[in-house]
């Protein structure tokens, strides 16, 4: 089946502007911390030993500023019956479900944004450098001696909100399961567009058959292994798939890696058919 998604790309690009033009955002060359008008996500981090100073452990931590999210709801009404009569997506009168999948897209990434985080068990506080253009940070960190087990990490806010990630720490021996998302553990339809974007707009997600009883059976037999999950889906849709790893998969959770894309292109969306790996097993 082929159509053309030219126009939602063009849709989306509009409401991104729409989020971005009354924001007062900042400029790269400035650089402040997270004010309580900035959104702050940060991921669930993969952790490991320091192999130069043994006991500590480093994360790769990674945050994404932007500005609050607002409702596409709006939007989507008003691209509704376009979409349904050209490309057959219907997405009914609910608009709530679409609207926050797809929130994140409508948000605009702020740079120059210090992220500190405390994480419980580990010794330091840590401050990544400061977001880049698109609003993302990445960067190992040192933060003292945490353990083997998965904790909690909060972010250091001067307002009351909670925000806080898992950081796995991956052992030394032992097995890591290292897992693609889509069409591995979660339906997705990656070989048809139009299916690609009901399941990953529209419907609750779901499992590919067995395979939650299968992981439930690696962890146990693998014993207790870490598991990583990797998608070519860009990060806007980690809220979602992290919910669906956690419910879904709830003995094999694991760090999600997600595409680094900072556009606003929903084509960008409908576009991660088999990017990576299938499952696989490594030391
Ligand atoms: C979508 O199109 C179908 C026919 O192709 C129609 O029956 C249905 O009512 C339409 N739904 C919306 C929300 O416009
Ligand atoms: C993601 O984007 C940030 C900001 O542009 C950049 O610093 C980082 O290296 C990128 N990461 C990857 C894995 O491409
Ligand atoms: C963090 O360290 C690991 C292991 O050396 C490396 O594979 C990864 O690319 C590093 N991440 C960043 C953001 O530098
Ligand atoms: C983590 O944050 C969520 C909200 O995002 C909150 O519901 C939950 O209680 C927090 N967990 C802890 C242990 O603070």
């Amino acid at each position: 089946m082929h159509f053309s998604l030219s126009f939602i790309t063009f849709g989306l690009a509009a409401v991104q502007l729409a989020a971005a033009l009354p924001r007062d955002y900042q400029q790269p060359s400035r650089r402040s911390s997270v004010g309580e008008l900035n959104d702050v996500l940060v991921f669930d981090a993969p952790a490991f030993e320091d192999p130069t100073n043994t006991g500590n452990t480093i994360v790769q931590l990674q945050a994404y500023v932007s500005t609050p999210q607002i409702s596409i709801a709006p939007f989507l009404a008003s691209v509704g019956s376009f979409l349904n009569e050209t490309i057959g997506l219907n997405i009914g009168s609910d608009l709530s479900l679409p609207a926050s999948r797809l929130a994140l897209f409508a948000t605009f990434g702020l740079s120059g944004k210090d992220v500190s985080v405390d994480v419980s068990g580990c010794g330091n506080e840590a401050t990544l450098q400061p977001t880049a253009d698109g609003g993302m940070a990445i960067q190992n960190l040192s933060i003292g001696a945490c353990g083997s087990s998965s904790t909690l990490g909060t972010v250091d806010l001067s307002d009351s909100r909670n925000i806080n990630f898992t950081v796995f720490p991956s052992s030394s021996d032992g097995f890591g399961v290292i897992s693609d998302i889509d069409d591995t553990v979660k339906v997705s339809h990656t070989l048809d567009k139009l299916q690609l974007a009901k399941a990953t707009l529209l419907d609750n997600p779901v499992p590919v058959t067995n395979m939650p009883a299968v992981y439930s059976a690696l962890a146990k037999s693998l014993n207790s292994p870490q598991f990583i999950y990797v998608s070519g889906s860009p990060f806007q849709l980690y809220p979602f798939l992290r919910d669906f790893i956690a419910t879904t998969y709830a003995d094999a959770k694991g760090p999600i890696m997600l595409q680094n894309l900072t556009t606003t292109d929903l084509s960008d969306l409908l576009n991660f058919a088999g990017a990576c790996c299938r499952c696989s097993l490594s030391y």
